[in-house]
This record gives structure tokens, sequence and C-alpha cells, in this order.
């Protein structure tokens, strides 16, 4: 028996990439699936709506259920249909993905209002939509409830996504936010912030490098490796579980076969005094004191040979700290990390 039998989720551009691969496994462990996806280009223009029926028919191939929602999550009343959708054909609705994006990348300088408004609208704006009216059915229902949301690393300071490195930090405040208010009524919200190899990634420079070298993008060569969106797909799922309910307000990064657990905001350094700061102290004091020991906070991509005094990343873990926990299965943790640093 699937994990999720009985159960229906919403997944929001589930059309294509991870949202795609998160749909079958959904469904494929019992759920009923609202699938929905505009059907859009990368940067959110010419919708197709056969894009959503297509996966549709993969599922009901595979023996699942699903039905198909070609709206846009940017519209709030739209989006409220797609709850709807979910419990007039399935009676309920228990888990919502949101997985919907698009790029509209530049650097600040160059970046119009429509390209901000654009990705705001799809990743915040949309987001925030399908939880709205998700989150009155939860609590109507005063059972239990799932929110996933999808984030990204670029929120950590990607320097050309002004637009979408700020919605996507927005979701995750969101995801805080929603985890502190919904847990009353049986509901837990959770974010990913995933990568795989897919379109999305064919549009980095770093793929046209690719490109080159093989005559074929990222998202053509994804399948079975690293990159394969199928790969993130196993964390949703298993937050999207009854027994997950003990996980609430939590950030993982999922990419391959590596599950992160990030932490929340945490104090790096405090500076107190039993008077008003004048800024001639903080001029003296500063630079003698967080200026050599607190690093900017990295973009995505770090330098590996550096030993921050923070791990960020993942390229960033010191060896000295995975302890293997079973066969070709190892686990990193902060404490036994730092631990070990210091002693
Ligand atoms: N691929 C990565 O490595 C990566 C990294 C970090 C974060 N993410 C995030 O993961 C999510 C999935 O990314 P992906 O790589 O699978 O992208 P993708 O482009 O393959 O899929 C996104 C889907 O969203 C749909 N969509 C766009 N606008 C919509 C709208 N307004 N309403 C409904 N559907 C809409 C598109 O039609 C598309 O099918 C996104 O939120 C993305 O920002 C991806």
């Amino acid at each position: 028996m699937g994990k999720l039998e009985g159960k229906v989720a919403l997944v929001t551009g589930s059309g294509r990439g991870i949202g795609k691969a998160v749909a079958q496994l959904l469904a494929s462990e019992g759920a009923a699936i609202v699938v929905n996806d505009l059907g859009t280009n990368i940067g959110g223009d010419d919708p197709d709506q056969s894009i959503a029926q297509s996966v549709v028919d993969e599922i009901k191939a595979a023996g699942g259920e699903a039905s198909a929602n070609t709206d846009s999550i940017t519209d709030y009343n739209l989006a409220e249909g797609m709850v709807q959708q979910a419990i007039n054909g399935y009676g309920k609705l228990d888990i919502v993905v949101n997985v919907a994006g698009i790029l509209r990348d530049r650097m600040i300088f160059n970046m119009s209002e429509e390209e901000w408004d654009a990705v705001s609208a799809v990743h915040l704006n949309g987001t925030f939509n399908i939880c709205k009216w998700a989150a009155v059915h939860f609590r109507d229902r005063r059972e239990s409830g799932r929110i996933i949301n999808f984030s990204s690393t670029s929120a950590w300071g990607s320097p050309g996504q002004p637009n979408y490195g700020a919605a996507k930090y927005g979701i995750l405040g969101f995801t805080a936010v929603l985890a502190n208010s919904l847990d009353r009524y049986g509901v837990t919200s959770n974010a990913i912030l995933p990568y795989a190899a897919t379109r999305m990634i064919d549009s980095t420079p770093r793929a046209m490098k690719v490109k080159e070298e093989t005559g074929k993008l990222p998202s053509e060569l994804a399948g079975g490796t690293e990159g394969d969106p199928a790969n993130v797909a196993p964390m949703v799922a298993y937050l999207a579980t009854d027994d997950a309910a003990m996980i609430n307000g939590h950030f993982f990064g999922v990419r391959g076969h590596t599950v992160s657990l990030y932490s929340h905001w945490e104090l790096a350094g405090v500076f107190q005094s039993d008077r008003r700061w004048t800024v001639e102290e903080m001029l003296e004091l500063y630079p003698d004191t967080w200026a050599k020991t607190i690093k900017q906070p990295e973009a995505q991509e770090v330098a590996r040979s550096e030993r921050p005094l923070r791990a960020t990343s993942l390229w960033q873990l010191d060896e000295s700290a995975w302890k293997e926990i079973a066969d070709g299965v190892k686990l990193w943790e902060r404490e036994a990390y730092y631990g070990a640093k210091q002693g």
C-alpha cells in the first residue's frame, strides 16, 4: 500500500521538471493529484494547455488518479478554483506543493519593474494565493494539512537574480509564518531548496558550456544522474505523509542523493553596552571584531578551498564530521562538525 493512499494533493507547476516528478511520485504512493501547470516558457509567456494534461495522462496510464488544471497561480481567484477543483473532484485537499516558477534574470541595474513584478507574482504571490485558500480548507477540517513550498539557494545572494532571490527568500519567511500559525490545525509547512537539471538550469551560462562540450543541454543529460528531477521527489513525498507530522517550519536542500537541513537564522554575534552606542565606538569596534570573524553570506558558487567559519553550502562541509550510518549512507550534523573543530 502506498504511503499516501487516500490523500489528495495539488501540485503547482507539475507539468514539467521537478513538479512533474513530484506529482508522479505522490500519485504512485496513492494520492489523487490536481496537476496544475500554465505551460509557459521559462520567462512565464506562451501558455500551453497540453502540458498539464500530458502529465495527467501519464499518471493515469500508470494506474494513478489525476486531473489537469491550466490556470495561472498568479490569479488569486483562480487559485481558489484550484483548491476547489480538488475538493469537488476528490472530496478534500490534504497536500499542497508549490513548485511553479519562472525566471527573468538580470543584474539589478538592468532590471525593469515588469521583470521584478512578473517573478514576484509567480513565486511569492502565487505561493501565497495557493496557501491562502488551502489554509482556509485546512482550518475548516481541523484534521491535518501539508504545505511544501519551493525556495532556492539563490536566496543567499545570487547576483543576477534580484527578483528571484528576493521572492525565494520571501517564501522562506512565509513558510515559517505558516508553520507557526497553522500548527494548531494539524498543518505543517516546510520548504525545499532543490537542485535539478531542468530547463531552468538550461538557461544558465554553465549550461551553454555543457552544450558546447557535449552537444546536449543539462536537462537532456539529466536522466539517471545527480541532476534527475526525480531525485527531489522522495523528500517531498515524505514531508507529505502523516508520519511527518513532527516536521514543521524547516528548510531542506535536496540535490541528487543528498538531503540537507538548513538552520533558521541564528545569532552569529552580539554587541551589548550599558549605554547608547556612539558612531565612533562602532567605527572602532566593528573592524576589530565581526569584520574579522563574520563572512559575507555566500552566493551559490563557493570557493572549495575556503574553510569558512560557518558552512552555508554543501561544498564547504569539512570531511571530519561525516558519520557513516549505513552502507553507502552518511550523515553530517552541525553540532558534531563544530564540536570536532573545537576539539
Ligand atoms: N531546477 C533547479 O535546480 C532549481 C533550483 C532552485 C529552485 N528551483 C525551483 O524549483 C521549482 C521547479 O523548478 P523547475 O526547474 O522544475 O522549473 P520548470 O521550468 O521545469 O517548471 C516550472 C513549471 O512551472 C510552470 N509555471 C510557470 N508559471 C506558472 C503559473 N503562473 N502558474 C502555473 N504554472 C506555472 C511552468 O509552465 C513549468 O512547467 C521552481 O519554483 C524553481 O524556482 C529549481
